[in-house]
């Protein structure tokens, strides 16, 4: 069947590798990439798909309703997959606003410009947002998050996406629209911008820069994939029942200092080193304000209903993710440079 896909974000990490999956598995379909191009959206992501016929980018701000209400007429969109978000939890404590800006007001702004094309006949047509498991807040040492959970949000991120979740869910129920949202665990893999844990500590590995650990480096995350996450979206998007959430996870909790000399323990076979020696690089410091404890997700309701389950193991997937990043050293200079630096100066020196 042919239809015309919006993708939001489609520049970022997890945009890109959804726009790869989209536009190399249904030839049909017209994949339309909206994207702001920050400093997290990178067209290089995407280099090996930008000539096919069937892609194409705009360059654009979902905070702008008059630019989207344009663009849905243009290209009368049978479906939206919403990713396009300010993401750093730390950039979030730093500039609160610009998540407001774009994770609020641009998902409803999108939800506008869906409803205007789409009106009352919703027949073929579906917006879904994709989500965060941070939105229900934390965990002690046990339990797991599912789509029941309360929504408990501590960071400005995930106070950001809650609010835009229910914003989606809020428009299904007032107006009818059709949408579906899923909510992932942490993601990991290739094209993620190194301000986010795995990369950044591969990154500084690789030039034997310090690695900040925040706290105690106790805090638990539940990793998945990213390619696992794309599969998931896919999965979701044709076969999700209207109005519902689904939960994405890795069944795969590690504590951060655990994975970090995991990390190190890998890189120092890679690079040559002696063991032990990248374990030396890890500098404790100040804890993050308002870090959740322990996040870990309960996605058995998408494995039981629409047969997705990961794919990959975490052992050979931070093998593979590091390989990435050490073989695409062109890629992690190219983003690490400009503006990047004076993110790092600023978030890390005096912490
Ligand atoms: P990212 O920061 O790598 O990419 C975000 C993309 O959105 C960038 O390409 C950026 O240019 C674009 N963008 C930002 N503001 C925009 C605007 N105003 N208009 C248009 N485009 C804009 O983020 P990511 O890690 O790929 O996350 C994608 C989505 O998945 C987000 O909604 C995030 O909340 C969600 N999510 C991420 C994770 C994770 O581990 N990274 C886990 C669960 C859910
Ligand atoms: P991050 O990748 O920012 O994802 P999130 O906060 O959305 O889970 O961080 C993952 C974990 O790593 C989190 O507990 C914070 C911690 N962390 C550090 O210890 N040092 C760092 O420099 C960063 C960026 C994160």
């Amino acid at each position: 069947m042919k239809r015309t896909i919006l993708i939001t974000g489609g520049a970022g990490f997890i945009g890109s590798h959804v726009v790869r999956l989209f536009v190399n598995k249904y030839p049909d379909y017209q994949i339309v990439n909206l994207d702001k191009l920050t400093y997290a959206g990178n067209l290089a992501n995407l280099k090996d798909i930008e000539v096919k016929s069937n892609y194409s980018f705009v360059k654009g701000d979902i905070t702008d309703s008059n630019f989207l209400i344009d663009l849905f007429a243009k290209y009368q969109f049978d479906g939206v997959i919403h990713l396009a978000a300010e993401s750093h939890v730390d950039r979030s404590i730093a500039n609160p606003l610009e998540f407001v800006l774009t994770n609020v007001v641009g998902t409803v702004n999108l939800l506008n410009a869906a409803r205007n094309i789409w009106k009352d006949n919703y027949e073929g047509k579906r917006f879904y947002h994709i989500s965060t498991d941070e939105v229900y807040g934390t965990l002690g040492e046990n339990g797991l998050f599912t789509e029941e959970t309360s929504y408990d949000p501590h960071s400005p991120y995930s106070a950001s996406k809650a609010s835009s979740d229910h914003f989606v869910r809020a428009y299904h129920d007032t107006y009818g629209l059709p949408v579906v949202v899923s909510n992932c665990s942490n993601n990991y893999g290739s094209f993620q911008f190194p301000e986010k844990l795995i990369p950044l500590f591969i990154n500084n590995i690789r030039n034997n820069k310090p690695l900040p650990v925040y706290g105690k480096g106790e805090n638990v995350r539940d990793w998945l994939w990213v390619e696992d996450h794309a599969r998931a979206i896919d999965v979701i998007y044709h076969n999700g029942l209207d109005g519902d959430t689904y939960n994405i996870g890795g069944h795969n909790e590690w504590k951060n200092i655990d994975l970090i000399k995991v990390m190190c323990k890998v890189m120092d076979k890679k690079l040559n080193r002696p063991e032990g020696e990248s374990e030396k690089l890890i500098t404790y410091v100040k804890d993050r304000a308002g870090h959740d404890l322990r996040y870990a997700i309960d996605s058995s309701k998408l494995q039981r209903e629409l047969g997705w389950k990961p794919s990959l193991q975490f052992e050979e997937g931070i093998e593979k993710t590091i390989d990435w990043y050490l073989n695409n050293h062109d890629w992690l200079e190219q983003v690490t440079s400009g503006d990047y630096l004076k993110y790092y100066e600023q978030q890390y020196t005096k912490r």
